[in-house]
């Protein structure tokens, strides 16, 4: 017999016992820094003020755990003693964490949970993180585990790649995690080292445009970036053993492998080294204040994800391409994966209320699709609340 037994209907005494814990777990935003996380490189994200709030509660079973989502009114309940399966969908993420929690030998017993998303799914702003590192950070203080942050960060992200099967780096987990309020990470992701940079925006605020599609094969596409920047390492290696990743890598170095990467493998390889040198010029543009240099950064990055990684989509070149005679935004690219989600805009917030309306018609002229505009601020990494 299967070991996850999917239900709609919500078990009714979990509207009434107490939760012991309240896990907020914030979204993400990366302000620059795309595709180079699991390249070893810099990025520049941060939590922001839209959360998925789980709750907790011991069921004083060993064994038996059961999970309820409020946003898609669905649940689902398994055995802690019996293989854990693949599920459906975001089950995964959860029954993934908990795989991941169970081979650390850590021994939690059974547990309700109840989900609650402000988060939209598929918009890029990494709904499944801070589910993965809710649901791993709430039954960790829920268990009194005694995982460390950074453990629950590294947990996360590997039962995305072992469980969900998305190959992701470490970028949006550690975000949901780590953030602090009001600051941007510049994170190395080489040895995770951290440099917290005050989000002085000044009159500016950042503001979300969800294309509302997401490109079919955004999944495959992705891993495959991934293994394209690896087997050029591999290649690159020949000549070079001790470069590790593409970070190690100069654009001297890469140059004498012009003719000896295909065009397109050495197009992904000059976009990384190039990204990971924009992270590093826009933290310190933000640190002084250069907000229209910071946003001439993010429309670069646009361009190298759009031509040279090729991770855009037509949806989202519009709306950069819609953003650039427009003096009251500095900067827009696409942010996350790709292949659809949404873009970041740095924008005067005077200006935000009249330029979502003009945007949104011209995209539903286009496209005969909504536009969702989220203004968004840097806020603090994961909450936990003993009740
Ligand atoms: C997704 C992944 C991250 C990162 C971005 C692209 O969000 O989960 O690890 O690779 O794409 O920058």
């Amino acid at each position: 017999m299967t070991n996850i037994r999917s239900f709609s209907a919500k078990p009714e005494d979990l509207n009434k016992i107490q939760f012991e814990i309240t896990v907020a777990s914030p979204g993400r935003i990366n302000l620059i820094g795309e595709h180079t996380d699991y390249n070893d490189g810099f990025v520049f994200p941060t939590a922001i003020d839209k959360k998925v709030i789980l709750k907790f509660r011991k069921n004083q079973t060993d064994y038996f755990c059961r999970i309820y989502s409020e946003t898609y009114q669905k649940g689902f309940e398994f055995h802690l003693d019996k293989p854990i399966e693949k599920g459906q969908g975001w089950e995964n993420y959860i029954l993934g964490v908990v795989q991941e929690i169970l081979n650390l030998g850590a021994k939690p017993a059974g547990f309700d949970c109840l989900i609650e998303s402000k988060l939209p799914v598929g918009a890029g702003i990494s709904s499944s993180a801070a589910l993965e590192c809710g649901m791993a950070g709430g039954i960790n203080a829920l268990f009194e585990l005694g995982l460390s942050n950074l453990e629950i960060v590294k947990l996360s992200q590997k039962a995305e790649n072992n469980f969900v099967g998305s190959n992701c780096g470490i970028m949006d987990q550690y975000a949901s995690v780590m953030s602090k309020k009001g600051h941007i990470i510049k994170l190395d992701c080489q040895n995770l080292e951290a440099k917290y940079i005050p989000a002085d925006l000044q009159n500016c605020k950042l503001l979300l445009l969800n294309t509302n599609v997401t490109h079919n094969l955004a999944d495959s596409d992705y891993n495959s970036r991934r293994e394209e920047c690896e087997a050029a390492v591999k290649i690159i290696q020949k000549e070079y053993p001790e470069i590790g990743s593409l970070r190690d890598l100069s654009f001297e170095k890469l140059k004498n492998f012009r003719n000896k990467l295909a065009a397109k493998m050495y197009d992904r390889c000059l976009y990384v080294l190039k990204e990971n040198e924009r992270v590093l010029a826009a933290a310190e543009q933000l640190k002084s204040g250069n907000l229209k240099s910071f946003g001439e950064l993010m429309y670069a990055s646009h361009e190298g994800l759009q031509n040279k990684y090729e991770v855009s989509c037509p949806e989202l070149d519009f709306l950069v391409d819609h953003s650039r005679d427009k003096d009251f935004i500095y900067g827009s690219r696409m942010m996350g994966g790709g292949f659809g989600g949404c873009t970041i805009n740095l924008i005067e917030e005077d200006e935000i209320e009249t330029y979502i309306k003009e945007v949104s018609a011209a995209y539903f002229e286009k496209y005969n699709i909504k536009l969702d505009a989220i203004s968004v601020s840097p806020d603090q990494g994961t909450e936990i609340f003993k009740n």
